[in-house]
């Protein structure tokens, strides 16, 4: 299935002409949702009595996070953190820290949330940031990985598809800060 996403702020800025992106569908809106409850069901079980403290990766995961909490069966608490890295559809390898946690988050179990892992850079440098804060525990979680396109050496806790290397955008995800909104995942053709 194709579909148009027609935004002419977007195509004049990156194109220079009124022609729209096509974008196709990669996971669908259904297969998200229950892949998301799946993985909440799998973390409710394994944090059941304990203390739970969720940081998602700002602006990404935002959508994913959102869904994924609502299913999640325990008491938690949630704080973000924002990173920047990606300069369009190109990582610069250069993730900075934008943004501090407020909670207190020592002596807690943090689970990182991540929208997707691409090269491994960003979730690595969140994970070495919150560590210096003493958490008793932190585990990792993302919606997509790409491990193709992996530069440092990780393996998530909690994935819910693996994806080929393909840039992709939706549920949060984003080109040049549009298509967040989408309701799927989905592929720009070119
Ligand atoms: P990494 O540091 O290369 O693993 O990149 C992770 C971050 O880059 C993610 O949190 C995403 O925000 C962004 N990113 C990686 N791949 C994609 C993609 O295919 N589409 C949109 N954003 C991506
Ligand atoms: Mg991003």
């Amino acid at each position: 299935m194709t579909m148009e996403y027609l935004d002419p702020a977007q195509v004049d800025k990156r194109k220079n002409t009124s022609v729209s992106e096509k974008l196709e569908i990669l996971i669908g809106e259904r297969d998200i949702a229950q892949k998301v409850k799946e993985m909440a069901a799998k973390i409710s079980s394994d944090y059941a009595g304990r203390h739970l403290s969720i940081v998602f990766i700002s602006n990404g995961a935002i959508i994913f996070a959102a869904d994924l909490i609502r299913s999640i069966e325990i008491p938690l608490r949630i704080d973000s953190i924002r990173t920047s890295s990606y300069s369009g559809e190109f990582s610069t390898g250069n993730v900075k820290i934008m943004s501090q946690v407020k909670l207190d988050i020592k002596d807690r179990n943090i689970l990182v949330v991540d929208d997707i892992i691409d090269t491994g850079r960003t979730i690595v440098q969140v994970v070495a940031h919150l560590s210096s804060f003493a958490p008793s525990d932190i585990k990792t979680c993302a919606l997509l990985d790409k491990p193709s396109r992996r530069e440092v050496p990780f393996v998530p806790d909690y994935i819910g598809f693996e994806i080929p290397d393909l840039f992709v955008v939706g549920y949060g995800l984003d080109l040049d800060e549009y298509y967040r909104n989408l309701p799927h995942i989905a592929v720009i053709k070119t």
